[in-house]
């Protein structure tokens, strides 16, 4: 116990002090040593299989002052490997073509090259926070000349004190064989920059591909679709709308077949009904409390990202969605608290905990699941034991009291049922319905049209999360999650509107799993992306890849269902108000 409270400050520690070190104010005085870290090796096509860099037999520099990167939990969990490379290279002063070290070859250390030159390896890089890459080998036209690359070219441009771009080139291939030592060289040449250290990033942006004409094209798409459901979602509420407000007027002439036709049949027959608390409560509440959270996670992160760009700082916008995971605890307990409280659950202390750990332990597993996989391979990816019980930490000792401080106040601030119809003792049995109106298929229905509004950002965000591009539209993605947002609304209201009409009152799980649904397309398209659109191979990609997949969907898929359960909710407490009971 100790112990564990020992290891959350210091990952508080670790989480809010950067690293220490010249690289982190970027400002070098004439002379002053910078630093090169090589970060990991890996097979080009699988941009996730990574590992640490002297896991090929290369030789590092001479150099040893700095020995290893102090890292951040989001550079612990994406696989940061910061590895000090050994070579000396002083600011603004050239450095003539020269050897640093030598690979002493063998076969073992010939297999491992090999192997790495065959299968494209490449490795990256970064100096003073800047990445950098390079091709490790040249791929052979016959299998048996294989090329290595021996010197490493760098031409790194400043601005003042500063260095604003870094330039390699790898140069003087040599062809390996278990018997040749091979000298490895590097050469630095400083290049007055007129680059402004502020958009020294903007190289690696890629707006060709971010701000391409298909993009701003799907949003406007998007948009339409938004203006076209509203229009449809507020006539449903017109027309159902219009005759309680004509009955409360003097003139009460409208077409009452129309009139009697509403109070035969229809939503108005279940009104005893539909507040009927859902199956299994402790689940459901959890799920919307989780859902709640992540939206609100989702939201923060975006707007960070936007404002604080975060993408020049490596593993920075996992490290802040961690952290406002770990402070929205609050947002998590009061809306599953007060929602379960309302459902009229007594289980409170049961729903806290679920609704708490719902979402860390699907995490959790998952990590867990694929990091035994990269125990096997040695990938850099593996989470340490150390990262691990960080997290754990901070679940049992942010999440969980913070979780309990929002349900206390959910449940005594809107805790009260305030439902605008009594329900029934005896629950109204169903009538049989159309099979297109079985609440299966109208949740299955239900994610076609969110999911239409989202699934070309998703091709820019797998592809920026899959293959090394930096994403930076972030501005894109808000707008996005603003039309999701919107378009699940109305999408759900629609169904609900004609679940209630087939008078079957299950209308919170169907409704939740009407949005949640867009996941399960987003998933499947994750298939299509991984077979048409990537070359990655191999089990540890391949898991790697479904796996957290699977992980994505599921909490887009939490988020999307409680929004549309919260629209619903509305509109049937709306609908619901101007019923009259006699
Ligand atoms: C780096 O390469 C780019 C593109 O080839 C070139 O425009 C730039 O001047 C180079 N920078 C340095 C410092 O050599």
């Amino acid at each position: 116990m100790r112990n564990c409270i020992h290891l959350k400050t210091l990952i508080i520690a670790v989480l809010l002090t950067f690293t220490n070190g010249d690289e982190h104010d970027h400002i070098y005085q004439d002379d002053e040593q910078v630093v090169l870290w090589m970060n990991t090796v890996g097979p080009y096509y699988n941009q996730q299989e990574t590992y640490i860099y002297t896991t090929l037999p290369f030789c590092l520099g001479p150099v040893s002052s700095v020995l290893h990167h102090h890292e951040t939990i989001g550079e612990a969990l994406q696989g940061v490997e910061l590895t000090f490379s050994g070579i000396d290279i002083d600011f603004k002063k050239d450095a003539a073509k020269q050897s640093y070290c030598e690979i002493k070859m063998d076969e073992v250390k010939y297999q491992a090259f090999a192997y790495a030159i065959k299968n494209n390896y490449w490795y990256q890089m970064y100096m003073d926070d800047l990445p950098i890459w390079g091709s490790v080998g040249e791929k052979p036209k016959s299998e048996d000349e294989l090329f290595i690359y021996t010197h490493k070219n760098f031409q790194i441009g400043y601005n003042g004190n500063r260095i604003v771009e870094v330039n390699l080139t790898t140069e003087d291939k040599v062809k390996i064989d278990p018997a040749v030592d091979i000298k490895l060289h590097y050469e630095v040449k400083w290049v007055p920059s007129q680059i402004k250290f502020a958009d020294r990033f903007d190289k690696y942006l890629e707006p060709n591909f971010f701000q391409h004409r298909i993009h701003w094209f799907s949003i406007f798409n998007s948009f339409m679709m938004v203006i076209f459901l509203v229009g449809l979602v507020s006539m449903i509420l017109m027309r159902t709308l219009r005759k309680d407000y004509a009955r409360y007027s003097k003139e009460d002439d409208i077409d009452e077949m129309e009139r009697d036709l509403g109070d035969e049949y229809g939503w108005k027959q279940v009104h005893g009904d539909v507040f009927r608390p859902p199956s299994y409560p402790i689940l459901f509440s959890s799920l919307i409390g989780t859902g709640y959270q992540i939206a609100f996670v989702a939201l923060c992160t975006i707007v960070i990202a936007i404002v604080g760009e975060l993408y020049t700082e490596r593993g920075s916008l996992l490290t802040t969605a961690i952290f406002v995971f770990a402070a929205t605890g609050p947002v998590n307990g009061y809306f599953g608290g007060s929602l379960y409280s309302r459902l009229g659950g007594k289980l409170w202390i049961k729903q806290m905990v679920v609704s708490s750990f719902l979402l860390p332990a699907l995490v959790g597993g998952t990590a867990f699941t694929i990091n035994i996989i990269s125990i096997y391979y040695h990938s850099a990816r593996t989470i340490h034991i150390f990262t691990m019980l960080a997290v754990v930490c901070i679940c049992v000792f942010v999440i969980l009291p913070l979780n309990l401080v929002g349900t206390v106040l959910g449940r005594n601030l809107s805790g009260q049922p305030n439902y605008p119809c009594r329900v029934n003792a005896v629950p109204r049995p169903i009538p049989e319905k159309k099979w297109f109106m079985e609440p299966a298929i109208i949740a299955i229905i239900g994610g076609v049209l969110p999911f239409g509004s989202i699934f070309i950002e998703m091709y820019f965000i797998f592809t920026s999360f899959w293959a090394y591009k930096i994403y930076y539209v972030y501005g894109f993605m808000l707008l996005v999650f603003i039309i999701l947002i919107i378009v699940t609304i109305c999408v759900t209201i629609v169904c609900t509107y004609f679940l209630l009409n087939a008078e079957d009152y299950r209308w919170q799980w169907t409704s939740f799993l009407a949005g949640a649904s867009t996941a399960v397309y987003v998933y499947v398209y994750s298939f299509y992306y991984f077979f048409f659109k990537t070359k990655m191979y191999g089990m540890f990609q391949t898991s790697f890849y479904f796996g957290y997949m699977a992980l994505f969907s599921m909490a887009l898929g939490t988020m999307c269902g409680t929004v549309s359960y919260v629209g619903s909710s509305v509109f049937v407490k709306k609908i619901y108000s101007t019923v009259k009971i006699d």
